[in-house]
C-alpha cells in the first residue's frame, strides 16, 4: 500500500477529488496526511472530515525558505510518504527540498505548461487571446512550474470567458485529471522515457479534453 502525503494552502478541492477517487476506486494507497503551511486553509477541515491526519507547518514561524523547508520535510517524512502531491500548495520550494523528493513529487498547475508558469494563469491566457487553456500535472523539478509532464487537460477559451468562468471550468477538469494521474503512479503505470518524457503504460490518454472533444457551445 502506497502512502500519499498531500500539501495544500487553501480550499483543497483537488485533495478531496483524490481522496474520493482513492476510496471509490479502491486504490492500493492511502492518504497518510494532509499538510498545510496555513492553519486557516479550509481544506484542513475537509481532510479531517475524511478522517485524514492533518498538520500545519506555518512558513511565518521560520527564518527563511531553507529553515521552513527543512521543518516541512521533517513533518512529511514522519508519515513515510511514497508520493508527495502538491495540490494548491503556494510556496516556492528550495532545490534541496525538491531533490529530497526527486521523482516522487507531483504538482498541478492551472495552465498548459510550458505556457504561463507562475500566477494569474487564466487572466494571462485570456489577455493573450489563447483559444485553449487547461491544466498540467507534472513531476516537480527545481524550476518553478516545470518538470516532466504526466498529464494535461484542455478547455476551450470562450469569447465571453472571464477569469472566473474559465478558472471554474479548468478546476472541474483538474478534479478529473489529478486523481487519474495519481492513480497511474500508484499502479506503477508511469515511466520516464529515454528523453525524460513520461510514458504511460495503459490504453488511457494522458490528455483530457473538456466535453469529450466536442466543439464548445
Ligand atoms: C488549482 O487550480 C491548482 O491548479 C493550483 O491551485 C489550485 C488549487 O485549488 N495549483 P484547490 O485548493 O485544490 O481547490
Amino acid at each position: 500500500m502506497k502512502n500519499l502525503v498531500i500539501l495544500i494552502s487553501g480550499r483543497g478541492s483537488n485533495m478531496v477529488a483524490i481522496a474520493e477517487a482513492c476510496a471509490a476506486e479502491g486504490w492500493d494507497a492511502r492518504i497518510s496526511a494532509v499538510i498545510s503551511n496555513r492553519s486557516d486553509a479550509s481544506g484542513l477541515d475537509r481532510a479531517r472530515a475524511w478522517g485524514i491526519a492533518t498538520a500545519v507547518v506555518n512558513h511565518r514561524d521560520f527564518d527563511g525558505r531553507e529553515a521552513f523547508d527543512a521543518a516541512l520535510a521533517q513533518v512529511i517524512d514522519s508519515f513515510s510518504p511514497d508520493l508527495i502531491v502538491l495540490a494548491g500548495f503556494m510556496r516556492i520550494l528550495t532545490p534541496g527540498f525538491v531533490q529530497h523528493y526527486a521523482g516522487r513529487m507531483f504538482n498541478i498547475h492551472p495552465s498548459l505548461l510550458p505556457a504561463f508558469p507562475g500566477l494569474h494563469t487564466h487572466r494571462r491566457a485570456i489577455e493573450a487571446g489563447c483559444k485553449l487553456a487547461g491544466t498540467t500535472v507534472h513531476v516537480v523539478t527545481p524550476e518553478l512550474d516545470h518538470g516532466p509532464i504526466v498529464a494535461q487537460a484542455v478547455v476551450p477559451v470562450r469569447p465571453d470567458d472571464t477569469e472566473d468562468t474559465l478558472s471554474a471550468r479548468v478546476l472541474a477538469m483538474e478534479h478529473q485529471l489529478y486523481p487519474r494521474a495519481v492513480r497511474w503512479w500508484v499502479d506503477g503505470l508511469l515511466e520516464a522515457g529515454v528523453d525524460g518524457r513520461i510514458v504511460l503504460r495503459t490504453g488511457e490518454s494522458q490528455l483530457l479534453i473538456e466535453g469529450d472533444g466536442r466543439p464548445p457551445g
